[in-house]
């Protein structure tokens, strides 16, 4: 079960104009329970104006680093990100939940793999964790990234993206394109989208030797860049993908809508979390379950309700739901039983769901 601790700030570092990273303490007895997977997020809660608010973000480190840290890049309209950004200082603590995610890989010292990943702007984050990591611990692994800004300036890491490259010089390619600045070369300007994913590849790689690829960016790029892999023939299986908006649900920018059932269920939903169990009546036209449990008192753990975060996953032991949207759970979790709460709408008379499998 995901908990919150209260965490010290260690320290702050700006990494651009509109971009911080937070590094925090974590107390001796608490390490194990803050040991994450490269690519795994931690939910921030704070109190802004007397309103409660969570964000996810991206661990950017890698775990062998022994440093817990997260990228906060500024959003318009951004009330945490602002904060966080403005207002923030070394010395303050915050609720930071225990790690949570699966935007990753299994990792291993005899692997000879070779990765790739296309990141636009703070969807570097969970990648670089898992391109420092890889090159860490598979010696004969190669890594490439192919990572877009609006210009050179918004480069998140570009320092550290550097000294990596010249570490792992046999073994790291890294390229930058730009949207808003002329790179010098037409093939990194631009917007990565099917063709630019499809022309970056052909002058860059050979798609069947690669193993594994990771997208992380906005909805729209990871679409394309999905559609142009499949067209060239890469198997599904090999892309694994995180939506760059992890903080929030309303902020996905999803197209996708939901169409409430036109003959709605009344359910009887019993949830198990901690041990205990509960149980309310609700009707699949109304709110997502976890909406409508916290509603009665729950406290269900949550974090983005946008679909992404995975944080309100639990698993259906009894009748079916169906769920919104699922940016975070992979199919084999789906396959499995599980659902996302902040998601999901009864679909049976009946549902029971355990947050505790
Ligand atoms: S709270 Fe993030 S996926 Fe449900």
């Amino acid at each position: 079960m995901p908990k919150f601790h209260p965490l010290k700030i260690r320290d702050i570092r700006r990494e651009t104009g509109d971009c911080v990273s937070i590094g925090f303490d974590v107390p001796a007895e608490l390490k194990k329970e803050y040991a994450f997977e490269p690519g795994q997020h931690l939910t921030l809660r704070t109190h802004l104006e007397g309103e409660e608010i969570r964000r996810s973000y991206s661990i950017c480190t890698s775990p062998f680093s022994g440093e817990l840290r997260v990228a906060v890049k500024k959003v318009a309209g951004g009330r945490f990100s602002s904060f966080a950004n403005e207002k923030l200082r070394v010395g303050q603590t915050l609720d930071v939940m225990t790690p949570m995610g699966t935007f990753s890989t299994k990792l291993s010292p005899g692997q000879a793999r070779h990765y790739v990943a296309f990141a636009a702007g703070s969807g570097i984050t969970p990648v670089i964790s898992i391109l420092k990591t890889a090159l860490e611990i598979e010696p004969a692994s190669f890594f490439t990234l192919f990572y877009a800004n609006q210009r050179a300036s918004s480069i998140i890491f570009i320092e550290q993206l550097d000294a990596l490259k010249s570490k792992f010089m046999e073994r790291l390619s890294v390229h930058y394109i730009l949207t808003q600045e002329d790179p010098g070369t037409e093939l990194l300007h631009g917007r990565i989208g099917e063709r630019k994913c499809r022309l970056l590849c052909n002058a860059f790689l050979d798609t069947a030797d690669v193993d594994e690829f990771f997208l992380c960016g906005p909805e729209e790029m990871i679409k394309d860049v999905k559609g142009a892999l499949s067209k060239m023939g890469v198997d599904s299986r090999k892309i694994h993908f995180e939506l760059f908006a992890a903080a929030s649900a309303n902020k996905t920018g999803s197209t996708i809508k939901w169409t409430p059932p036109a003959r709605p269920v009344l359910s009887e939903i019993t949830i198990t979390l901690d041990g205990k169990t509960f149980t309310f009546d609700h009707t699949s036209s109304g709110l997502p379950i976890l909406d409508a449990a916290q509603k009665t008192g729950a406290g269900l753990p949550y974090a983005c309700k946008g679909g992404v975060c995975c944080t309100c996953k639990a698993k259906v032991l009894e009748g079916a739901v169906e769920m919104e949207v699922n940016y975070g759970l992979e199919p084999e979790q789906v396959a499995a039983g599980y659902v996302l709460t902040c998601q999901s709408h009864p679909k049976t008379s009946r549902v029971v769901l355990s947050f505790d499998e």
